[in-house]
């Protein structure tokens, strides 16, 4: 390592030796969409400020035992208060795109009916600070945060929620199509139906697989419908895409045909169930045969209202997923062996440090015959971070990761992989869902107490590379 900022020492997972040396933004072409993604909840705060209604997140860190420590995001970063600083700093940074998601209680306290103008309002002045200071913003209609009034009515497991959501999508458009043309539909479906309606560890808290299965054939109905709504209501040019959460995924026992099977049923799981449905290949059945049972919510003609055209495809990757065949686990057989357990470097999440992830999985995503472009809309790394007597942060673990991760986008490029976006995860430290405050994703640190913001090193490295420097590893 030649980088001044990086110290020799750290372990050899964060470089794998397939990671081009070095690079610099010109290497991935003059379109390319560089960016730092951030999300409504985990960021926003004011959760009940200016007629906003309470989001089903909102309610779900009143429980007892749901988040660690009981943390909450009445406040998180403030950046509904705080957003003309934030977006002056990502201007400071030289981030030319900025990805963000609207709270949708915020437009409709009640999920449907009434706009709230102030809520409205204000994503309307923050689309045009981000305009008038050179920053594209790229909005996300749903980050995990059900208007509570919804889930009242049965929320992701009530067949409604896809007109629910199609006509938020349409409110949108049409209010704010004038000046955003990077649309997403959802975040990570996989995610908060899984982690929301199967474990119960993200809200709204729900657990088993009645719940799962609604909960995934409705969203995979909104995610096509959204998409839909946004184009009848959208000018020609806008972009539509939506984001999936990927791990690339190995066995435990390479060559062992039961972990191999395992894989196989774990990327189904993980990585092919809305993507496929997406793109007109149908709910992966045949490697997990107890999706059969989505047929109790599925009606006549949704099959073809699954797919729908996606201009792009939003990629978000963080590690791999070691998979070992478990007969304990019903219907998946299947588990997945975590980094701790086998010894490997791994990061506040307890996620293996696996670079070349991201690359698998662009190549994965890229296979589908009718693939978009894939865009990374997020990928980064927590690590405890500290700050310094003299007031910086040198995050030099975050820094290599996010050098090796870049590096293993322009490899699957180099390759013919059309990824024309990288947007780190993420602008500030935030809210964590279910971890909280711990896990530090920032490249800018947050003090939460005071809300102070401070730059980190490999803020300060992102900037760089943005700004036209070669980076070497
Ligand atoms: C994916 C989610 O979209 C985001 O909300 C979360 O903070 C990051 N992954 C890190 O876990």
């Amino acid at each position: 390592m030649t980088d001044p900022l990086l110290p020799a020492g750290l372990p050899p997972a964060f470089f794998p030796p397939t990671t081009p040396a070095a690079f610099s933004c010109a290497d991935f072409g003059p379109n390319f969409h560089w960016g730092v993604s951030a999300a409504a909840y985990q960021t926003e705060g004011a959760h009940n400020l200016d007629g906003k209604g309470p989001s089903i997140w909102d309610a779900f860190v009143r429980g007892r035992r749901s988040i660690k420590r009981r943390e909450h995001a009445d406040v998180a970063s403030d950046f509904y208060h705080r957003w003309p600083e934030d977006l002056d700093l990502l201007r400071q940074l030289s981030v030319s795109s900025f990805r963000f998601s609207a709270a949708w209680s915020r437009v409709l306290p009640e999920g449907t009916g009434a706009v709230n103008p102030k809520g409205l309002g204000f994503y309307d002045r923050l689309i045009d600070g981000c305009l008038e200071r050179g920053i594209t913003p790229w909005l996300t209609l749903y980050h995990w945060d059900l208007p509570l009034a919804l889930q009242q009515r049965g929320g992701w497991q009530n067949r409604a929620v896809v007109g629910w959501f199609t006509d938020y999508a349409e409110l949108m458009a049409k209010r704010l199509g004038d000046r955003v043309t990077n649309w997403m539909v959802l975040n990570e479906p996989m995610v908060f139906v899984g982690a929301g309606h199967f474990l119960g560890i993200h809200a709204p808290g729900k657990r088993g697989l009645g719940s799962f299965l609604a909960a995934t054939h409705h969203a995979a109905l909104a995610q096509a419908e959204g998409g839909r709504a946004l184009r009848a209501a959208l000018p020609a040019a806008a972009q539509i895409g939506t984001t999936f959460s990927c791990s690339y995924v190995t066995p435990a026992r390479p060559g062992l045909p039961r972990d191999e099977r395992a894989t196989r049923r774990a990327d189904a799981l993980l990585n092919r169930l809305f993507v496929e449905s997406a793109l007109g290949l149908g709910y992966p059945v045949a490697d997990l045969p107890f999706l059969g049972w989505l047929d109790r919510y599925i009606k006549p003609g949704d099959l073809d209202r699954l797919p729908f055209d996606f201009d792009f495809l939003g990629v978000q990757n963080y590690t791999r997923e070691v998979v070992r065949y478990a007969p304990y686990v019903p219907l998946l057989w299947a588990t997945l062996v975590g980094a701790a357990k086998r010894g490997v470097p791994h990061t506040t999440m307890g996620w293996e440090v696996y670079p070349e992830s991201l690359y698998h999985m662009l190549r994965q995503f890229a296979a589908y015959p009718n693939a978009p472009r894939l865009l990374v809309t997020e990928n980064g790394a927590a690590f405890p971070d500290e700050v310094t007597p003299d007031g910086r942060v040198p995050d030099f673990a975050r820094q290599a990761y996010l050098q090796s991760a870049i590096g293993q986008v322009l490899r699957a490029r180099r390759e013919g992989v059309s990824v024309e976006g990288y947007f780190a995860w993420s602008f500030t430290d935030n809210f964590e869902w279910a971890e909280g405050y711990a896990p530090r994703f920032g490249l800018v640190r947050v003090d939460f107490e005071t809300q102070q913001r401070i730059v980190k090193d490999s803020g300060l490295w992102y900037s760089r590379l943005l700004a036209g420097e070669t980076v070497d590893s």
